[in-house]
């Protein structure tokens, strides 16, 4: 934040505290710059807010991918939260994140309740309105990663919640250009990303094993090529005779194995 809050005020004392936070942070630079085989850092630990990061320095198209972990469910603004992503991504970029979403939109005494708030549910998002927004904002498909039911266990805040439901999950949204091609296609993971070399865990649909051919539908495919993840894979459209396509043995029927987990993203929310 450009500015820092006026000392004594309520605001300060957050602030104080976020400081206290960055140095924590910070004291581990080292310790990973040296454990992901970096020669020097490439990190760095900043204070803003995730719906203004314009004041906090950071500039159009210059990031790779954006991780953010419980944040977003503390914002009101979740449009702003996204806008300033998409802002800050390269084309091809990746926001990553994990939060807490609601079965409905939460009404106003819900969501004003400083406690649920602080318990991030208040803030939770109706899981349709993340797909909504981020359609809005020019984002890809929401693709659902993992997701587990957040369970309450105070009686008065379940009393107070009523037939409302969380669940905790982890989402990928990725900024590919609209007007690329989108075709379906065939792919074939090449095991190059580190920690990942039999197989890649890329959603809850796909997981792709290392040499082995998956058809991937329209956005899966636009995604995989223009994003970091296209030096990491062989891409063709799908061939109209497809024994001649691939090398034989390799072919996978369908999508990959681990399409059995889920056959459509919300299937999380489908029982709450
Ligand atoms: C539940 S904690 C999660 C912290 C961390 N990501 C983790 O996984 O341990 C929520 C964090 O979001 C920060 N936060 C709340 N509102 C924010 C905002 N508008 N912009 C940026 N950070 C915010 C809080 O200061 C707090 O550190």
């Amino acid at each position: 934040m450009a500015n820092s809050p006026e000392p004594s005020s309520a605001l300060y004392y957050y602030y104080l505290f976020i400081f206290k936070q960055l140095e924590v942070a910070r004291k581990y630079t080292d310790y990973h710059t040296e454990k992901f085989g970096y020669k020097k850092s490439n990190v760095d630990f900043i204070y803003g807010y995730i719906e203004k990061l314009s004041e906090a320095g950071l500039k159009d198209s210059s990031f790779d991918i954006i991780i953010s972990n419980g944040v977003v469910n503390l914002t009101p603004d979740k449009t702003a939260v996204l806008k300033e992503a998409w802002r800050v991504l390269k084309d091809g970029g990746e926001m990553y994140f994990s939060d807490v979403y609601a079965n409905l939109n939460l009404p106003q005494e819900l969501r004003g309740h400083s406690v649920l708030w602080g318990e991030c549910l208040g803030g939770a998002l109706w899981w349709k309105e993340l797909l909504r927004i981020a359609q809005e904002v020019g984002f890809s498909t929401p693709r659902l990663v993992t997701a587990r039911p957040f369970n309450v266990d105070n009686k008065d805040l379940l009393e107070l919640l009523g037939d409302y439901k969380f669940v905790s999950a982890t989402f990928r949204l990725f900024k590919i250009p609209p007007d690329c091609p989108r075709t379906k296609c065939e792919v074939i993971y090449n095991g190059s990303v580190r920690g990942c070399e039999q197989q890649l865990e890329f959603d809850a649909n796909y997981t792709f094993q290392a040499g082995e051919v998956v058809e991937v539908d329209e956005e899966t495919a636009a995604i995989l090529k223009n994003s970091r993840f296209a030096a990491k894979f062989t891409i063709q459209p799908v061939s109209t005779s497809k024994t001649a396509a691939v090398p034989s043995g390799q072919r996978c029927s369908g999508q990959s194995k681990a399409s059995e987990k889920a056959s459509s993203w919300p299937f999380c929310f489908q029982d709450l």
